[in-house]
């Protein structure tokens, strides 16, 4: 149990999570409510963070950990600010998908599924997003970009990293 206090912030960010789950009658028909709350607050789901949930719902921890891995919204992986996904559904893959991967692998300097050492950026493949139009497709948070190719992608890891800057 103590374990999850070693997480960044879990001093501050515990009590809120509390409170929030205490504000529900009944608590245990709102795992996904206090799953999303407590992503929301963490960044991500680590199993330390999932047992104590668990515990606070008075629920397996098996149910908590069957309910994060079947979404594929919850991380149980610590994630950057901007998760970048890219689609490599049958066509986006058909017109060149894996090139802006590798594109994407070759600036950044991390693979699939891992986060620069900055906590910018997340990178990951997801399949059809629904958006075979405009196919290849990226998905960077909620934002879609259409019609990428490999020599657009340093435009956009620079359009998030100047955000940053303006926001510093
Ligand atoms: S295959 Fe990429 S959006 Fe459908």
């Amino acid at each position: 149990m103590e374990d999850v206090y070693k997480l960044e912030n879990a001093e501050e960010l515990l009590p809120v999570l509390d409170t929030f789950i205490d504000s529900f009658p009944n608590k245990k028909d709102e795992v996904i409510a206090v799953l999303h709350k407590a992503q929301d607050l963490f960044g991500y789901l680590p199993s330390e963070l999932q047992l104590y949930i668990a515990r606070k719902l008075d629920l397996p921890a098996a149910h908590i950990y069957g309910v994060v891995t079947f979404y594929s919204y919850f991380n149980e992986e610590k994630r950057g600010k901007y998760t970048i996904n890219i689609c490599m559904g049958t066509a986006c893959f058909v017109k060149g998908a894996d090139k802006v991967m590798n594109e994407f692998h070759r600036i950044l300097g991390i693979k699939t599924g891992e986060t620069t050492p900055d906590n910018l950026f997340t990178l990951t493949d997801v399949r059809c997003i629904g958006a075979c139009g405009l196919a290849p497709v990226v998905m960077v948070n909620d934002k879609v970009f259409g019609h990428i190719h490999a020599e657009d992608v340093p435009g956009i890891i620079e359009s998030y990293k100047n955000r940053e800057k303006e926001e510093a």
